[in-house]
């Protein structure tokens, strides 16, 4: 590599880390080595095709082809002197955090002529780092760097989470590695946090930590707003405006899923009580977010009474917004629970019905808002799409037997909802969740009262 040349940059693990890290490095005009163990995967990456949904990702891929290179050989990864890991670590049942995926790629190392560095951008337990360097050393591979440089990528919004941080962690044993490791975020202009490799490690657990902490927060208080008449999203912007606390992540709702919160929430608590420590507050953010899923079932019988052989939609099968990863969904609780209590279940989503056939045992999917609505005796707003924020129309109230919405996520206006003739239950918003009969329009129900 000639002086002033960006290095090669190899990546093992093509999922949302690792395809959204390589073209995202490609982007910034370094020649980008991503490897899989999935053939059918690198197969369509070969051709184009990327197999999850991202925004502004198959853009980016598709304009820094040259660039890109996606192989089945470890070998080929290798040829890279900075290679970042980037596999999955999903939870065991003992809800530690599963490295053999780490620990293959660690172990799967030749033996390298030349110095490399091995870059982890997977999420694990405080500590693997001084067990991956204690192993390099052990192999003769004392040449070979290690840095921790944990994600902070949103599913949804990674390719501009990566381009626009906050700021990047490197966690280095050596000056040198993690100085390299720096270099190759300075065109990104943001702020790099220089530590050691646990505390590198923690920043990444504490950050998702606390983050968790404020979303089973404000579902707390939204559960006291029912409780008592007042309106969390008031409640909400109130307390946001507060410069020491942010308005971010105080959105009440029926709690968070996903890759990243549920595995790295166990896996923190777990590093804890590993170490003989009891993270009460932890557990109890964690059993908050249990319990607000389970919430929906009591506002459906409100109106419904039992739900034996009542038809429920659930709208919205991704764990959020703009993705089709299904891992943590809230509706994977909800319509075990729902079929649970009797009810028939449908499911709707604009992008993760492939993905749902595998995971939504005994659910009826449907392509269209009006299929999942037709005869439906209850609607659940389960993630926030854009597409229903058009649900208050005529044609769908008048196709539901009942017209009744809970709206998991805020996302409709209340007054709004009514007025079209729905009735409607949101989270947190007692001041506006009147158990009435719409005032206008009102349509034939049969609700329980
Ligand atoms: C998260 C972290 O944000 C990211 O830094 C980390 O690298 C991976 O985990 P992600 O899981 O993609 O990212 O989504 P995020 O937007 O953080 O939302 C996580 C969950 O919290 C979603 O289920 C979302 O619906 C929920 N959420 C978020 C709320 O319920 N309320 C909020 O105010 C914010």
């Amino acid at each position: 590599m000639s002086a002033g040349e960006k290095p090669k940059i190899g990546v093992f693990g093509a999922g949302w880390v690792g395809l959204v890290t390589g073209a995202c490095f490609a982007e910034l005009g370094h020649e980008v080595i991503v490897r899989d163990v999935l053939p059918e995967r690198i197969a369509a990456l070969e051709s184009g095709r990327v197999p999850l949904h991202e925004p502004e990702l198959p853009e980016l891929l598709e304009r820094n082809r040259e660039r890109l290179t996606f192989t089945l050989e470890v070998d080929d990864a290798v040829s890279a002197p900075i290679m970042f890991v980037c596999v999955g670590t999903p939870p065991t049942y003992s809800g530690d955090a599963d490295l053999s995926a780490v620990w293959t790629v660690v172990d799967q190392l030749p033996e390298l002529e030349e110095r490399a560095i091995l870059v982890m951008k997977s999420t694990v337990p405080v500590g693997t780092g001084e067990k991956v360097r204690a192993a390099l050393d052990a192999r003769g591979l004392a040449h070979v760097g290690y840095v921790s440089n944990p994600e902070f990528l949103s599913e949804g919004s990674a390719v501009r989470d990566f381009m626009h941080p906050d700021r990047v962690v490197v966690g280095a044993f050596t000056e040198a590695d993690g100085a390299a490791v720096t270099a190759l975020y300075e065109p990104l202009e943001t702020t790099v946090v220089q530590a050691d490799v646990a505390s590198a490690e923690m920043i990444k657990l504490a950050a998702n930590a606390f983050l968790m902490t404020r979303i089973s927060f404000i579902n707390e208080i939204a559960n006291v707003c029912e409780a008592t008449g007042a309106d969390v999203v008031k409640v909400a912007e109130g307390v946001g405006l507060d410069h020491r606390l942010g308005p971010h992540f105080l959105r009440a709702g029926i709690g968070w899923g996903g890759s990243c919160f549920p595995k790295d929430g166990v896996a923190l608590k777990q590093l804890a009580s590993n170490s003989g420590y009891h993270f009460q507050l932890l557990n109890a953010v964690i059993e908050v977010n249990e319990l607000q899923k389970r919430r929906v079932v009591g506002k459906l019988a409100k109106h419904l009474g039992s739900l034996r052989g009542k038809t429920i939609a659930l709208l919205g099968l991704a764990f959020k917004p703009n993705t089709n990863d299904m891992r943590d969904a809230p509706s994977l609780i909800l319509a075990p629970r729902l079929l649970a209590e009797g009810a028939v279940v449908r499911g709707w989503d604009p992008v993760a019905l492939e993905e749902a056939k595998q995971a939504l045992r005994g659910v009826e999917l449907s392509e269209t808002l009006l299929e999942a609505l037709t005869d439906a005796d209850g609607a659940v707003i389960v993630t926030e799409w854009d597409e229903l924020s058009g649900l208050l129309t005529s044609e769908l109230r008048d196709a539901m037997r009942t017209p009744l919405i809970v709206d998991g996520r805020n996302l409709l206006d209340p007054g709004e909802a009514r007025a079209a003739g729905f009735v409607y239950e949101s989270i947190g918003r007692a001041a506006h969740d009147l158990d009435v009969l719409p005032e206008t329009e009102e349509p034939e129900t049969k609700l329980h009262q």
